[in-house]
């Protein structure tokens, strides 16, 4: 079966129809810039291209970089604060005309790698991070997840972690992969003095380059490993979320 997948980012807003059996697309990914100021409607109005570039006619999945219950998005830490309690599925799916479910981003990316990638099989508990623009996270135990923990706003030093240990955090401070390891590093201590996963799944772009820092990372219980999926995590997950 094919449902569509959209992952709504900083920079890009992507989608494929996905396959969900193989947990990979089913076509070539479509991906359009986001708009910047990044409100609601302009935002709508870009999924809607990437949508309709494919003559999509059945659910869709779309992420969002923010805490989301019952379709309304209640955080926005990264993107335009209008999205604060906004019905946003009600506004893809009036813009699209479609069915629409919404995920948190980092929530998106754990499912597809809890059944496709990176944590298949773990039934302990699982701690996925993306590290990007702000810090991601997605947490299960028995294959289930706990949705919208924001692990990323967890204080470190007086300071939002994701301010400190994001890979957007590196880029603004110009740090070294050993100081910016140090910075992870010291993270996920505090993430397992809370959680004591079996797990870390570390996600985001910056997973690409996980032989640069992993290595540094010293000091940590559990297993640590880079995400499989990479950059189509997000739009599988956002299409495996219209499961239910
Ligand atoms: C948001 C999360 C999101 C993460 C990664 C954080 O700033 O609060 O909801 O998952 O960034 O995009």
């Amino acid at each position: 079966m094919n449902v569509f997948g959209v992952d709504i980012g900083g920079s890009g807003i992507k989608g494929a129809p996905v396959d969900l059996e193989r947990g990979d697309l089913a076509q070539e990914r479509c991906k359009v810039l986001t708009p910047h100021p990044a409100k609601p409607d302009a935002v709508a109005a870009s999924v809607k291209d990437v949508v309709g570039r494919f003559g999509w006619s059945g659910p869709v999945g779309v992420t969002f970089p923010g805490v989301i219950t019952g379709g309304v998005t209640r955080t926005a830490a990264n993107v335009d604060e209008s999205w604060i309690g906004l019905d946003a599925a009600a506004l893809f799916s009036d813009a699209l005309g479609l069915p629409v479910t919404l995920i948190n981003d980092a929530d998106a990316a754990g499912i597809a790698e809890m059944s496709f990638g990176a944590g298949r099989g773990h039934d302990g508990t699982v701690v996925l991070l993306t590290f990007g623009t702000g810090i991601g996270s997605a947490v299960f135990t028995g294959g289930r997840l706990l949705p919208n923990t924001e692990l990323g706003h967890l204080e470190l030093h007086g300071h939002d972690a994701e301010k400190r240990a994001s890979s957007k955090a590196k880029e603004d401070h110009d740090l070294s992969w050993k100081h910016w390891a140090a910075r992870v590093e010291e993270y996920l201590a505090h993430v397992e003095m809370l959680f004591s996963p079996d797990l870390f799944v570390i996600g985001g772009g910056v997973s690409r380059k996980a032989d640069k820092f992993l290595p540094l990372i010293n000091g940590i219980r559990a297993q640590i490993v880079p995400a499989q999926l990479q950059n189509n995590a997000g739009i599988v997950g956002a299409a495996m979320a219209c499961l239910g």
